[in-house]
């Protein structure tokens, strides 16, 4: 049975920086109690121009470029979103067609932010039964487009971002491990958008009484949080026949640091062994996890061979956790040229749209 590796990373956040002292000119907070309760100092706010599936594409693309890997390579893409661009099609379609992998399956996962270790774990799972040699797994998120700007209790939580990694088949030992996947939806209504979906689709109410804002109890998902963190990164690492003390790093959810600091006391684990970088981000969602992982393998804070748990929760709600034992691209003679492959694969999809245009005037739009 092949490993599932990860050998590719990328990240994606835009430009905009939004300050904890600009929140305080638009809703009635202020710095001292955000970075207190939360310790988030800013976060990124999408432009007009970007989109959920433009910062995936630009992450997927980095990541792609670390593994040398062609799109055309890719076996299947797996975007886990709570913000996707659409209700269908699925924002994976959208990435597939920006980077012309043209041989890949593409779907969407929803698990809110536990999203991006059920759709790492569901990677692994296909690399392992031999159904693909190479996944894009994006987490990808523009939650600013659904944040109530005049809610202070949710809206100095939430960012924009992307984060992807590429994982691969190789019969060297290593990479994704074991994992745990938990879910309990009798938790649902604590963090959740309520309109826009079959229940309540689009009306003059929805709209007038912001049910299509995201509406959560802080208390009751602060409380789920702190409960199942350091359980589940226990049962990952029990999973992959690690003991606790052979963990190097975990790499939490990054919602807010009073909960990964109660993570890491549950898991008799000093702070520094956690990633953290929600101070710059704030919450990101699905995209929280490949972020701060980016960073701190770019940083230098994971090397190759170091042993790592995923951890996250959500809502749902849903909760897990991934064992994984750091890689890095695998060795290969060849040298692929994204920027070249990009180009391509924007012609190719404007090629394939004129000539639908054209199938459409031939055979007339209804045949
Ligand atoms: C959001 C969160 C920080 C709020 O903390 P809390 O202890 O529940 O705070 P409360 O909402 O009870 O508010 C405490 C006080 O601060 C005030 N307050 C709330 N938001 C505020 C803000 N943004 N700025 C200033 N004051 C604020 C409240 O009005 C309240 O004032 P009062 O005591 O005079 O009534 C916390 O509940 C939390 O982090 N929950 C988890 C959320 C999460 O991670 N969600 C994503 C999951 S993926």
């Amino acid at each position: 049975m092949p490993y599932a590796h990860i050998t590719g990373w990328g990240m994606s956040v835009p430009a905009h920086v939004l300050t904890n002292d600009d929140l305080s000119k638009m809703v009635d907070t202020n710095d001292a109690w955000i970075r207190e309760m939360t310790g988030i100092r800013e976060r990124r706010i999408a432009a007009e121009n970007e989109t959920t599936s433009t910062l995936g594409a630009d992450a997927a693309l980095k990541a792609l470029t670390v593994a040398n890997v062609s799109p055309d390579d890719v076996d299947l893409i797996i975007c886990s979103t709570s913000t996707p661009e659409y209700l269908f099609p699925a924002t994976a379609c959208l990435i597939q067609d920006q980077l012309g992998a043209s041989k890949a399956g593409a779907f969407d996962l929803l698990a809110a932010c536990s999203g991006f270790i059920y759709g790492l774990n569901m990677a692994a799972q296909a690399i392992k039964s031999g159904s693909a040699k190479t996944v894009l797994v994006i987490g990808t998120e523009t939650l600013s487009r659904f944040v109530d700007w005049k809610d202070r209790s949710t809206c100095i939580l939430f960012g924009d971002g992307a984060g992807a990694f590429v994982v691969q088949a190789s019969e060297q030992p290593g990479g994704i491990f074991g994992g745990v996947m938990h879910s309990d939806g009798s938790g649902g209504d604590s963090l959740l958008l309520p309109a826009g979906g079959s229940k309540h689709p689009a009306s003059d109410l929805t709209v007038h009484t912001g049910m299509h804002f995201i509406r959560m109890n802080g208390k009751e998902v602060f409380r789920f949080a702190t409960r199942v963190m350091a359980k589940a990164t226990l049962d990952a690492a029990e999973a992959s026949g690690w003991k606790p003390e052979e963990i190097d790093l975990v790499v939490p959810h990054q919602a807010n640091l009073r909960i990964i600091d109660a993570a890491a006391r549950g898991l008799k684990m000093p702070l520094d062994k956690m990633i953290i970088n929600l101070d710059r981000y704030g919450n990101t969602s699905t995209a929280s996890i490949p972020l701060a992982t980016v960073e701190a393998v770019e940083g230098g804070r994971i090397k190759p061979g170091d042993k790592l748990v995923f951890v996250g929760f959500g809502a749902g709600l849903t909760w897990g956790a991934l064992a994984v034992q750091w890689t890095g691209p695998l060795p290969t003679d060849r040298k692929v040229n994204l920027k070249q492959n990009y180009l391509w694969a924007r012609s190719r999809s404007i090629y394939r749209r004129i000539g639908r245009i054209i199938e459409g005037i031939l055979w007339g739009r209804n045949a």
